[in-house]
């Protein structure tokens, strides 16, 4: 009896003494086949009760079980401790200082069409000229009759236009804008006029079925083509830079006599280059003032129309149209100033 009390009061302290030395939670856990499993050293000694005599079995049992429950004990508050301290470390290394300021929201950037828009707006208003606006759906009176684009025309076909269920269409340039301003103010006037314009068209590299266009009318006595050319080419070089040259070619728009379109000359990176049309221009047709109330044998005007699109590709080597509507993050991040 007193030799099993011995080693069972052994083993209790081997066991108590290796759970006061388990370092951290894993380790602790490690330990506890060996410890409470059905193998332990107590358990063992459990198994050899029924080698004693009968009247000291009950005896002996009570001995190791009071062991295995301090042993069971021990290794439950030694968990409990880790658990704790293992805590304490998380909450102390993952701390968050509330009083902190947030961390910024990461700032956009203008888009590049944006960009281009400002830079041209900025150029023309540095020539005194005003930015007008006007609606994206308009009447069929003021995207084609008042320009002087017959019915017949084809630019008014169904598969050219968007024509709205309530009347109307969305505008297919932003020429409009020309006639509602010429309705409501007198010469002399001098006007940008930038917008969204629509047609029916599928997306290919260089086409969409929206896009962005900036008009400009000058109206004024003794306007010539002279001061149209001079105003484009100044507008140009301030654009794309003082050696750039540019070409006028002859062409006809309905709202325009004469018309003309302007070619840019632009060099390739082999040598290579050529003339690439960027706008369409030409002296205000005199049935057009008629219309918009402007007495033509006193007032002469010049307009033209470019899209910005085009501009934005050239001014920064951009190869197709859908870059600037796909909205890729990636693509719009390098325009970040
Ligand atoms: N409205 C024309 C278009 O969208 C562009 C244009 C050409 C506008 C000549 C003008 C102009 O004002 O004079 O194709």
């Amino acid at each position: 009896m007193t030799e099993l009390q011995a080693a069972v009061a052994a083993a209790e302290a081997a066991a108590l003494t290796t759970i006061a030395q388990a370092a951290d939670l894993a380790a602790l856990e490690a330990l506890r086949p060996e410890l409470l499993g059905k193998k332990s050293a107590l358990r063992t000694h459990m198994k050899g009760l029924g080698s004693l005599p009968a009247e000291d079995r009950p005896e002996a049992g009570r001995v190791i079980n009071d062991a295995q429950a301090r042993v069971e004990e021990a290794f439950a508050a030694r968990l409990a401790e880790l658990r704790e301290a293992d805590l304490a470390r998380r909450l102390e290394s993952e701390r968050i200082d509330i009083t902190l300021p947030a961390p910024a929201a990461p700032a956009g950037s203008l888009h590049p069409l944006t960009l281009t828009l400002l830079e041209i707006e900025r150029i023309f208003v540095s020539m005194g000229y005003d930015v007008a606006e006007g609606p994206e759906s308009e009447t069929e009176a003021n995207n084609f009759d008042l320009l002087n684009i017959l019915p017949h025309h084809p630019a008014r076909d169904m598969h050219d236009t968007f024509y709205l269920e309530a009347g109307g269409i969305l505008r297919t340039h932003t020429s409009p804008v020309q006639v509602r301003y010429m309705l409501a103010h007198k010469p002399p006037l001098a006007i940008i006029a930038p917008g969204r314009v629509f047609r029916v068209d599928d997306v290919d590299a260089t086409h969409s079925p929206v896009f962005t266009q900036v008009e400009g009318l000058v109206v004024d006595r003794g306007i010539s083509m002279a001061h149209l050319r001079g105003t484009l080419d100044a507008f140009l070089k301030a654009m794309f830079g003082e050696d750039v040259e540019t070409r006028f070619r002859p062409s006809y728009f309905p709202f325009t006599e004469p018309s003309a379109e302007v070619d840019m000359r632009w060099h390739g990176a082999k040598g290579g280059g050529g003339w690439l049309e960027v706008l369409g221009c030409g002296m205000v047709n005199p049935a057009v003032l008629e219309n918009c109330g402007i007495d033509s044998r006193e007032f002469t005007g010049f307009a033209f129309g470019l899209g910005v699109e085009r501009f934005a590709m050239l001014r920064y080597g951009i190869p197709t149209i859908r870059a600037f509507y796909e909205n890729d993050i990636r693509v719009l991040r390098q325009f970040a100033s």
